[in-house]
């Protein structure tokens, strides 16, 4: 059986160079492998600070670097994993009951993160011991 951390996946996204500049899209149920009902994205990190730390119960996400780079670090509750993200034209997938830490943020970087569904709080899991039993419930 496939862990959940082998199910995180970098999606290459479309690409249009232009001498102009680059270009490139997402569209839900093609590039995302999902209905994306929600786009939200972070942005003036200070240096050293640490966005995430939760996961989601049902929520899926495609996380994107749209300028500068970053680090996610997931954790599906059995192994560890880092991802580093510095190019606008990939896509980190991460399914539920997965618990991810962004860091490592550059001056200026913009991460951008379609979701699968509006925001709601009752689906996040914050607490690191609590994710730990509802992964293990659910495997
Ligand atoms: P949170 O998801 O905890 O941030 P992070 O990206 O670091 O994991 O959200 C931070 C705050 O913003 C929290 O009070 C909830 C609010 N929020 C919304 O109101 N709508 C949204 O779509 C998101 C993502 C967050």
């Amino acid at each position: 059986m496939s862990s959940r951390l082998d199910r995180c996946r970098l999606i290459e996204l479309p690409r249009i160079p232009d001498p102009r500049g680059s270009l490139t899209f997402i569209e839900g149920g093609r590039h995302i492998p999902f209905r994306m009902q929600r786009t939200y994205w972070i942005y003036d990190v200070p240096g050293g600070e640490v966005r995430g730390g939760h996961a989601y119960r049902r929520l899926e996400e495609v996380v994107i670097a749209l300028s500068g780079s970053f680090e996610v670090e997931l954790d599906d509750g059995l192994s560890r994993r880092t991802i580093m993200l510095n190019r606008s034209y990939y896509g980190l997938y991460v399914p539920p009951l997965v618990w991810r830490q962004l860091k490592n943020f550059s001056t200026n970087s913009v991460c951008l993160i379609a979701a699968s569904g509006a925001y709601d709080e009752s689906d996040y899991l914050r607490d690191y011991p609590e994710f730990l039993a509802a992964a293990d419930g659910a495997e």
